[in-house]
């Protein structure tokens, strides 16, 4: 396998760790490189099912190393939870490695994001509340500490003495919070400290040239359009879910990149707010939110769901990078009569056709999608394992959405299952 980066292709939950943990089978080293415990990943193999939030979806195999790189915001007591919940399900952590650059997400972060969710009215995003934003924001104006702090007594003394005064001078005045004593934060850093002792990579460096040679998987969390330069903003993650993305937070330049596999539902969905041309509040979105379950992982909360969108996907093939394209839950469709795609946006105000994607967001509420109609296969593709045995109006939808998107599908996905997988063409 070449070195592959899996990115989200939508808005997220495309089902990126499925496939990650497809080609974590080939790969030496699988590095996850952005965003925090926003993630939720599911992998179903071997009759469990795994829920993943940092921790790399690449692990189960046990015979590669997973890398939480430096692009990466760590919440240390999700952390912990998330390892605890998978050793109950006998995952090991033998080769888990975390980069001592990663960003630590401290309580005063989740404390943040939910008075922002609470007191911005019409401009609010609909976070997961988990301190993404606050940890980027931070980590931008360079008032963060990092996994390498807390193994320092000097850094972290130092740093708690630039940091802690003008932190505490914002929580207390602009959000109301109590204030942190200096004490506080340096027992929070002792134990922290413990907690990430046995994973820190300080050999780092010598890791990655280790693997220089070897196959290299990064794993993507989020998707492109919730990308922080290039989706709905300000509707958007804090982090850059893009393929570049790879390039910035594995430790690794671009040059070791050799293919982005851009991961995308058959239809589309959405959590939080934010403009979504093709979002169906019908029947039509209920059935599909009911049959694709589509209740998200860290949350719970339900996903919008709607048909599936060529200018998005056409504009996550360029910024995105993206080289092959992994289709998923086409299974859904298995009972429609027929199924509908997003080929153009129509601005109503003026008739304007889009068919490359708009970026400003705020006049998405004037544009109606166009959609072409594709009939429906009304099989259980659920068991199919071949291309070749698909029924002839699957094979035509997804040489219609290939067409339209001007990207090669090389991976039909048909069920949560590892096994439910259709590779297609040259070999990823
Ligand atoms: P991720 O965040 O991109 O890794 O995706 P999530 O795990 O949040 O959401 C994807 C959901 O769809 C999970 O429940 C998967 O088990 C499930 N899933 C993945 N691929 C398929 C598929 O091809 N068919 C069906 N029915 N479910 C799938
Ligand atoms: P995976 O990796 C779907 C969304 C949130 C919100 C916006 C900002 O499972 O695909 P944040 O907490 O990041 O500041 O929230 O981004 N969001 C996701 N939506 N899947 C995710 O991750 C997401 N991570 C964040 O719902 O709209
Ligand atoms: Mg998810």
């Amino acid at each position: 396998m070449k070195n592959t980066v899996v990115i989200g292709a939508q808005w997220g939950d495309e089902g990126k760790a499925k496939i990650t943990d497809l080609l974590a089978q080939k790969a030496d080293l699988i590095i996850r490189y952005q965003g925090g415990c926003n993630a939720g990943h599911t992998v179903v193999a071997n009759g469990n099912t795994y829920k993943f939030h940092l921790i790399p979806s690449g692990i189960l195999y046990g015979n590669n190393t997973c890398f939480i790189g430096a692009g990466t915001v760590i919440h240390p007591e999700s952390f912990e939870k998330e390892m605890n919940e998978l050793k109950s399900q006998g995952v090991d952590f033998k080769n888990l490695k975390i980069s001592p650059l990663a960003t630590i997400t401290m309580p005063y972060h989740i404390e943040v994001d939910g008075w922002s969710e609470a007191n911005s009215g019409k401009g609010k995003i609909g976070t997961t509340k988990r301190g993404i934003g606050p940890t980027y924001t931070d980590k931008m104006a360079r008032v963060a500490f990092k996994i390498q702090d807390l193994y320092s007594y000097e850094a972290l003394n130092e740093k708690i003495d630039m940091i802690l005064p003008i932190k505490n001078k914002t929580l207390e005045k602009v959000y109301g919070i109590e204030p942190y004593t200096k004490d506080c934060i340096i027992s929070l850093c002792e134990k922290y400290a413990e907690l990430f002792r046995p994973y820190v990579a300080f050999d780092w460096q010598d890791m990655l040239n280790r693997h220089k040679d070897k196959t290299v998987l990064f794993e993507g969390a989020q998707g492109v359009m919730l990308d922080i330069d290039y989706g709905t903003y300000p509707f958007v993650t804090s982090s850059n879910p893009i393929g570049g993305g790879a390039a910035v937070g594995s430790g690794y330049g671009p040059t070791m990149i050799q293919e982005v596999v851009g991961v995308s539902k058959a239809y589309v969905t959405r959590v939080g707010e934010g403009p979504f041309v093709s979002e169906l509040t019908d029947e039509v979105g209920k059935k599909i939110q009911d049959i694709g379950h589509e209740y998200g992982v860290t949350t719970g909360r339900p996903r919008r769901c709607g048909w599936f969108d060529s200018v998005i996907m056409k504009y996550a093939v360029l910024v995105g990078g993206i080289t092959k394209v992994a289709l998923t839950k086409i299974d859904v469709f298995d009972t429609f009569d027929e199924i509908k795609i997003c080929v153009a946006y129509k601005d109503c105000r003026n008739d304007k056709v889009y068919t490359s994607y708009p970026t400003d967001v705020f006049i998405h509420k004037y544009l109606e999608p166009v959609y072409e109609t594709m009939p429906g296969w009304k099989t259980d593709l659920s068991g199919i394992r071949n291309y070749a045995d698909l029924p002839e109006n699957a094979k035509k939808y997804i040489a219609k959405v290939e067409d339209l998107i001007g990207a090669p599908i090389g991976i039909i996905s048909v069920g949560p299952d590892r096994e439910q997988t259709i590779f297609v063409g040259d070999a990823l």
